[in-house]
């Protein structure tokens, strides 16, 4: 039988609320296969640093590198608290994962589960994926202030975006569309960001030519949000950078019923060191502790660990069962536990 190493990381805010119902959901889908999952918890997060001063050890990273994969519930404060300015958790925590762990697909699945209940009159058909890329763009860090308070301060973040990563990123979003609707959309900013997006359209450009059976169309990022609402069915497989991509899905979380429902992968598909899964939402400081928080999405985000673990079949069983309780829920309020519960339930039905 199969040993998979499993870090568990349940973070700040509503992360432990969903982390305890997306753990008791992989056990179920899992209880009778031949696949035994060996969990260590890892106690990192906003939390962590307010109580010892560090947020991503040397250590930790190591002791995460040995696991399989990572499940991860959110991590942060409260924007602005000033007692975590600097610890910088998304940075030298999240990201650092997405960096250390060369992560660089995003994977983002949207789709719209007949019976949740959207913010779309006539939504029609939504399932998409965003394939965002992870390690580059916006987020590397790359930026720097002079002059800092004064009247002549100079801010710069700079988007990074190599051949090879561009590339890399590309490619995967191909392979997916020929798998999936055969449809592809590059998002990006083409007619401003000359140099990011113009490294961004030749390669896709380029990988097109090889793909010759898949449809190749091209958005400016403020467009594709107003197609997001009005057409949300046209998209199957969109590509874009870290930032767009982050923007882009939160939006099309909100769109097909809600971030608490939209998973998320931070993939290194080479397969050697592990992939994190986690929701796309963050810690939601708002209705933390109150068991409000709706876990589908880390559920999901375990159909999606699974799926990447090779798993298919308990991955699909977790994708069914929560199509499932969607179908079914009402207008009345569940708590956090109540769903987790009932999408567990339906695994052992
Ligand atoms: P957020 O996603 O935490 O919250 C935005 C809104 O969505 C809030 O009103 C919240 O209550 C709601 N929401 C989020 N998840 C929900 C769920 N499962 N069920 C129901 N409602 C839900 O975004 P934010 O407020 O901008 O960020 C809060 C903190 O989380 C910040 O510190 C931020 O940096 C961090 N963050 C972390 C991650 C991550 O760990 N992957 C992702 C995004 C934000
Ligand atoms: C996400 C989050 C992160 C991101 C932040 C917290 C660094 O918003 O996973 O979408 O921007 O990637
Ligand atoms: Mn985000």
């Amino acid at each position: 039988s199969r040993v998979v190493k499993l870090a568990v990381v349940p973070g700040d805010g509503i992360g432990p609320e969903v982390i305890a119902e997306a753990v008791k959901v992989l056990d179920a889908a899992t209880a009778h296969s031949d696949v035994t999952f060996e969990r260590s918890h890892f106690a990192l997060g906003a939390g962590r640093y307010l109580d010892t001063g560090d947020t991503l050890t040397d250590d930790d990273l190591d002791a995460l590198r040995s696991h399989d994969a990572i499940l991860l519930g959110a991590v942060g404060g409260v924007p602005g608290d000033p007692r975590l300015k600097d610890a910088n958790i998304e940075r030298g925590l999240l990201l650092r994962l997405r960096f250390e762990f060369d992560q660089y697909v995003n994977l983002r699945p949207a789709k719209l589960y007949p019976g949740s209940t959207g913010p779309l009159a006539d939504p029609g058909e939504i399932d998409f994926v965003v394939v965002r890329e992870g390690t580059e763009g916006a987020y590397v860090g790359n930026g720097g202030s002079i002059r800092r308070g004064t009247p002549h301060e100079i801010a710069n973040e700079t988007s990074v975006n190599t051949a090879f990563g561009v590339e890399r990123v590309v490619r995967y979003a191909f392979e997916l569309a020929e798998r999936r609707r055969r449809s592809l959309t590059l998002v990006h900013k083409t007619n401003v960001l000359v140099h990011a997006g113009g490294i961004w359209k030749r390669i896709v450009d380029q990988v097109a030519a090889e793909h010759p059976d898949v449809a190749v169309d091209y958005l400016h990022v403020d467009a594709a949000t107003i197609f997001l609402v009005t057409n949300p069915g046209r998209f199957d497989v969109i590509v874009t950078d870290n930032l767009f991509g982050d923007i882009l899905t939160d939006l099309a979380g909100a769109v097909t019923g809600g971030i608490g429902l939209a998973a998320s992968g931070s993939i290194n598909p080479d397969g050697v060191l592990p992939s994190t899964f986690e929701p796309v939402h963050g810690s939601a400081p708002d209705i933390a502790g109150q068991q409000k928080a709706d876990p589908t999405a880390a559920i999901l985000s375990v159909s999606l660990l699974l799926d990447h673990l090779g798993l298919r079949e308990a991955a699909d069983r977790i994708t069914h069962a929560v199509e499932e309780d969607i179908a079914a829920r009402g207008a009345t309020a569940r708590t956090t536990t109540q769903i987790g519960d009932a999408i567990v339930a339906r695994l052992q039905a």
